[in-house]
């Protein structure tokens, strides 16, 4: 079955999916992106999502170009079209193709890509491995929330994690406190059983998986504070994690080297997996557009 991906207005098999020499994603990585979690056949938050990509494109003045519900349509159709039940769906929409210019077009024609994958969800018990990362400074532009396709100071941290051999690097702002990872946002369990993740600034990305696991922490009466935490506290934690839609929360067992507790996957952090994996098979099917949990 040929890959079908939807490229403005169009869906065409992936490997003739492509846009303008002159779209400004390409030029100027002026655009924005979502991925989506599908897990047997729904959407995993999906509402959050597009509400996250409207607040993104409002930051950046990109007008949307089709209605939220057209939008949802697409991504149904093109995971119909590619019978995907457990996968992720990737949503691109940037200003558009335009002569080349810094300024704006005068009359932007914003353009939206939309690609999906499958993907095999582990069950926690099996994803349940503990994973390594580095720190590295946080060399990004100081708008991190607005989730802009341009990720090239990620993809060069990612890279030298995986040099590392490691599974994510941990970006670190001038004061040596962690701000959250290349793609995931960065969690650590104290010695009091606190579960501390910093709070929503400019300098991090407002993850769903995020928001999601902080009410599911609430249902499981753990204390959640959002502050700034240290390298140095994250190294002495008793457990770390980080968290993403598609690599929802790993645990982290290895900082730099330095082992985390007692090198296995912390209680707090199995609980959490356990009641994210349920919530993730608890959610709406999404036959319809629009019967998604109200938030
Ligand atoms: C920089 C960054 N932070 C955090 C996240 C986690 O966001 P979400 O949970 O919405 O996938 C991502 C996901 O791609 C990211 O790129």
């Amino acid at each position: 079955m040929p890959n079908i991906s939807y490229v403005n207005g169009r869906y065409v098999p992936h490997r003739l999916a492509s846009v303008h020499v002159e779209d400004r994603g390409y030029q100027f990585a002026d655009g924005v992106y979502e991925v989506i979690a599908v897990r047997g056949g729904h959407l995993v938050d999906e509402k959050p999502h597009l509400v996250r990509l409207s607040k993104s494109l409002e930051a950046l003045r990109i007008d949307a170009p089709v209605t939220d519900a057209t939008l949802r349509f697409i991504i149904r159709e093109v995971l119909r079209r590619n019978r995907i039940r457990n996968g992720s769906v990737y949503l691109q929409i940037t200003r558009g193709a335009a002569p080349r210019n810094h300024a704006f077009p005068e009359h932007p024609d914003s353009a939206l890509v939309v690609t999906a994958r499958h993907m095999t969800w582990q069950p926690p018990a099996h994803a349940l491995k503990g994973v390594s990362v580095i720190t590295l400074p946080d060399i990004r532009w100081k708008k991190s929330h607005i989730k802009s396709v341009s990720l090239l100071p990620n993809v060069l941290a990612k890279q030298k994690a995986v040099d590392a051999g490691a599974a994510e690097a941990w970006l670190m702002d001038d004061d040596g406190m962690v701000t959250e990872g290349t793609a995931s946002n960065a969690w650590i369990v104290t010695k009091d059983n606190e579960l501390v993740t910093r709070q929503l600034d400019e300098e991090i990305l407002g993850g769903i998986t995020r928001q999601t696991l902080g009410g599911l922490a609430e249902e499981l009466q753990i204390r959640l504070v959002e502050r700034p935490f240290s390298v140095e506290e994250a190294k002495a934690a008793r457990e770390a994690f980080f968290t993403s839609s598609t690599s929802l929360i790993k645990p982290v067992v290895d900082i730099d080297g330095t082992q985390i507790g007692d090198g296995e996957v912390g209680d707090i952090t199995r609980r959490l997996c356990l009641a994210y994996d349920a919530y993730m098979n608890r959610a709406p099917e999404m036959a319809s557009a629009g019967t998604e949990r109200g938030q």
